[in-house]
């Protein structure tokens, strides 16, 4: 007769912790070199965003533990700013200026060309994850609008060909 061999079962708890993601321990790291003061919320993200391109869903109960908020108090501040970014980055981020300035040189015809051209409606990243494409409001070249900023690259008196021209530079950058 065969011997009955012990299994274990899906039923049984695994007592294991939780290993934390790259982004969590990065999280925690944040908040404890700003002493997990709920106060600096905003410079906790924004160091945070720096780091990992963005902030994921994920991390937002960790962040809300660690500064003894409630996670809805993150996810509205998270939320309610444009500047935080909820889904990773394209590799390319261009940041086009909206603000009055730009405005009166023609930024909104620049942003629809920048849409149409990449394929990715303002705060979105195209598909092929390639670019992302960001409002931004004044980034001190007035005097040369529409600016736009990629990485921390400023460009000044951009009609829609100098973009395609700047993009087409992109492209060449990454394919060498
Ligand atoms: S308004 Fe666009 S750079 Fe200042």
């Amino acid at each position: 007769m065969a011997k009955k061999v012990a299994r274990t079962t899906d039923s049984e708890p695994n007592l294991a912790p939780p290993v934390p993601t790259p982004a969590e321990v990065a999280a925690l790291a944040v908040c404890a070199r700003h002493g997990n003061k709920p106060s600096e919320l905003m410079e906790i993200l924004h160091e945070l965003q720096h780091q990992v391109g963005y902030i994921p869903e994920h991390v937002l109960p960790v962040l809300a533990r660690a500064l003894n908020l409630s996670r809805a108090e993150v996810h509205g501040v998270v939320t309610f700013y444009h500047d935080f970014r909820r889904e990773p980055p394209g590799r390319h981020v261009i940041k086009i200026c909206r603000a009055e300035a730009c405005q009166s040189m023609g930024t909104e015809q620049l942003c629809q060309h920048a849409e149409r051209k990449l394929g990715a409606p303002l705060g979105t990243t195209s598909k092929d994850g390639a670019y992302s494409v960001e409002a931004v409001y004044c980034l001190g070249n007035c005097a040369l609008s529409p600016a736009i900023l990629i990485g921390d690259k400023l460009y000044g008196k951009v009609d829609p060909k100098r973009f395609d021209d700047i993009v087409a530079g992109l492209n060449k950058e990454t394919a060498a």
